[in-house]
């Protein structure tokens, strides 16, 4: 067995131990299998997977679009306000216990709304979770609409519609499922019709799909962040567009390694990415998917690309930076990262 470097062992535990915000999880891809048979069972929904070890066996995939078939598959067993509760407040309590102090949780109504959820059951069951954490955890979050991009244009406006009545409980808007052959472009005035609404916006791009859907995301859809982003790589005027307007990139190690967008954690970008000069942050994307939560993320991508306690306080720094809170909040999480990593000066 090789010796792990102290350098990067106490670079481990520094993430471990730091308050960090998470800006890219779907909450429906926190779903674990042990919930969803539950949930089925008192939902009397029926499943193709006959055990929980039956449906995690599944878990192999080899594109975005094999994890997303399965991934919707299991977020069906979701039908009352009480099951989005259930599920929010499970993953709020997995981000406390790795310190995340703040979250921007993903969530996709039209999975739930093309089944008759009502949209009013999806939020209000979230919010409620977010709620209970703020009051008993101190931890703060936002949601974030994501419109399906496989869907058409149309349907993500009547879904905004839906959810106009509830606008006060979500910050912004985003864009995911299948990239490929759904460039940003296609959503450029449903995005500019959440612009209006003073709606925060964000899109998936560069994670399977070219550095041009990047650009279109910038461009015409005035994303303020992106998600993942990790192609922008090919691309220098682009790294320079994100380096100068400091775009944050909202990367996922462990998805990128499990949709085989990189053939193994050591050929992960990250590195490469804050050298760059980058905005970029770690998280989970589908916890429940991809093999862990936000610190198993950190430890695995640390141990990869042996990076440095400085790297993991640059990345803690910047997930602050790139999140929707206020001065104050900014300032507070801020203050109490230099605390935990110089604990005792007197
Ligand atoms: N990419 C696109 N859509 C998604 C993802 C992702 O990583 N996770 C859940 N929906
Ligand atoms: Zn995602």
């Amino acid at each position: 067995m090789t010796d792990v470097p102290t350098s990067v062992q106490s670079a481990a535990d520094l993430a471990r131990r730091i308050p960090k915000a998470e800006l890219h999880i779907h909450i429906e891809g926190s779903l674990e299998p042990e919930l969803i048979f539950a949930l089925a069972q008192r939902n009397g929904v029926a499943l193709t997977y006959s055990s929980v070890e039956a449906l995690r066996a599944a878990y192999a995939f080899s594109d975005l679009q094999s994890f997303l078939d399965i991934y919707y598959a299991g977020a069906s067993v979701l039908l009352h306000e009480a099951d989005f509760f259930d599920m929010a407040w499970a993953y709020l309590q997995r981000a406390h216990a790795d310190n995340v102090v703040h979250t921007e949780i993903f969530f996709d109504p039209q999975t739930h709304t093309a089944r008759g959820v009502p949209m009013a059951s999806v939020i209000l069951g979230l919010k409620r979770a977010c709620d209970r954490a703020q009051a008993e955890l101190g931890l703060s979050s936002h949601l974030i609409l994501c419109f399906l991009r496989h869907l058409s244009e149309e349907d993500a406006f009547a879904t905004l519609e839906a959810a106009i009545p509830l606008r006060e409980h979500f910050i912004g808007v985003g864009l995911d499922s299948s990239e490929l052959g759904h460039p940003p472009e296609k959503f450029a005035r449903v995005f500019a019709r959440c612009r209006e609404l003073g709606l925060h916006t964000v899109a998936h791009a560069g994670e399977e799909g070219p550095p041009e859907y990047i650009w279109q995301a910038l461009d015409v859809l005035k994303a303020e962040r992106i998600d993942h982003g990790v192609r922008c790589l090919e691309d220098a005027a682009l790294v320079a567009r994100l380096a100068t307007s400091r775009i944050p990139l909202t990367v996922c190690p462990l998805s990128n390694l499990k949709l085989c967008v990189v053939s193994s954690l050591a050929d992960h970008p990250m590195k490469r990415l804050l050298d760059a000069g980058l905005c970029a942050t770690v998280n989970s994307d589908d916890p429940a998917y991809f093999g862990g939560y936000l610190n198993e993320n950190f430890l695995q991508t640390v141990h990869a690309l042996c990076l440095s306690a400085a790297d993991v306080v640059q990345l803690a720094r910047n997930s602050f930076e790139a999140s929707f809170v206020s001065a104050e909040r900014r300032a507070e999480m801020i203050r109490i990262l230099e605390q935990t990593i110089v604990p005792h000066q007197s």
